[in-house]
């Protein structure tokens, strides 16, 4: 195949076919991904998982008529989330209707927000505004990011969503008790610091489990702040307060006897800053407990995670954009806070003893930290 008259060779005409269409394939296939996302984003927002779990297999008019929505709509969903592998099909049999189910597992990942350490329907709230997808295109050329709080109010809503499940059933009742002496204290009544607190789960599980101590909540986002205080008033809660501020606006004296900070150092624009705010605002007998994202230093040996392209998505969009929001943000972002930097910069803020837990959270890692 030649271009007109100069003789040369178009770029597909030199290709080999069947590898140009399987290249096409595997990126067609993240088109899929994105509008299936948006199909789960619908059956979440609209009841339509949660009215499966535990029904069996159901007839579309036996769907419509639990859930309020219409029939056609919900065939065409049906198929689709069938074709994605989340709904099984059970074909017409003797002459019957066919049914679609979602089973106990599927429930567990996109209907059982409360119960499920697994629940996974929380991530796929509304995608980025063009405004916000206008700024990060903007940013590769400045090189400033946007912080959470130009990220607006559903991204605030869609990571206390996502990172909600399993700080809300794993923190009381498997994390608390494996760090040294933190029970016993949390039960007496102490002083406890939320760093980057985003909409509160953390510290209003601990709140709720704790009565006797007093617990504050730091971040610089309003829309996580605001859905704190909504959460409070709602829990009825009365031990625990939020703060629009930062991490570096923590009072210079020792104050708290337990500084959490969960997802987030590594979204900070000056983690160092933060860190030596923490080492100045915990008492000399207080411990520091800190989630961050399970990552290795070695970028090839992350390279084993299945879903990495997806934790460098959420980078670029969120937490290195976020590290990165000032023009002397460090830009950590969503895997730079890994073991070996994490040791390094708290030793590097005049914390003296590290040590890093596994609770098979598949997603995290957890590091309990003293002066
Ligand atoms: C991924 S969210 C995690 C929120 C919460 N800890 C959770 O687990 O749901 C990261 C949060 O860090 C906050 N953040 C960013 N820079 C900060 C800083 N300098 N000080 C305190 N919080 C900060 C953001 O506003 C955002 O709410």
């Amino acid at each position: 195949m030649t271009d007109d008259d100069t003789g040369t060779q178009s770029l597909y005409g030199r290709l080999d076919p069947e590898q140009v269409g399987a290249f096409g394939l595997k990126v067609w296939q993240y088109k899929q991904g994105e509008l299936v996302s948006l199909m789960i984003h619908l059956g979440d927002r609209l009841g339509i998982y949660r009215t499966l779990q535990g029904r069996g297999p159901v007839t579309v008019a036996e769907l419509a008529e639990a859930s309020g929505l219409k029939e056609r709509w919900l065939l065409e969903w049906l198929r689709g989330q069938t074709a994605a592998g989340l709904i099984e099909y059970h074909g017409a049999e003797n002459g019957g209707e066919p049914r679609f189910e979602l089973t106990d597992v599927g429930a567990a990942v996109l209907a059982d927000e409360e119960g499920s350490v697994a629940f996974a329907g929380g991530a796929f709230g509304y995608p980025p505004s063009h405004d916000v997808i206008d700024g990060l295109a903007e940013a590769f050329q400045t090189g400033v990011g946007l912080s959470y709080q130009r990220l607006g109010p559903c991204a605030a809503h869609r990571t206390e969503r996502m990172l909600g499940p399993w700080t809300r059933q794993a923190l009381v009742p498997r994390i608390i008790p494996a760090l040294d002496g933190v029970e016993e204290r949390l039960r007496a009544g102490i002083d406890v610091v939320d760093v980057g607190c985003g909409g509160g789960v953390a510290l209003l599980s601990l709140a709720r489990a704790f009565p006797a101590s007093r617990f504050v909540g730091y971040d610089p986002s309003e829309h996580a702040i605001e859905i704190a205080r909504e959460r409070t008033r709602e829990a009825g809660v009365d031990n625990v307060e939020w703060r629009v501020a930062r991490g570096e606006d923590l009072p210079a004296a020792p104050t708290f006897d337990l500084v959490v900070t969960f997802d987030c150092v590594h979204d900070m624009t000056r983690p160092d800053l933060v860190i030596s705010a923490i080492r100045g605002a915990i008492r000399d007998d207080g411990a520091w407990l800190i989630k961050d994202i399970r990552s290795s230093p070695r970028f090839k040996d992350n390279l084993r995670n299945p879903v990495l392209a997806l934790l460098y998505g959420f980078s670029v969009s969120a937490c290195m954009s976020s590290a990165l929001s000032e023009p002397d943000g460090l830009g950590l972002g969503t895997l730079g806070f890994n073991p070996v930097v994490a040791e390094r910069m708290v030793r590097e803020g005049g914390f003296t003893r590290f040590r890093m837990h596994d609770f098979e959270d598949p997603a995290n890692l957890y590091y309990e930290v003293r002066p």
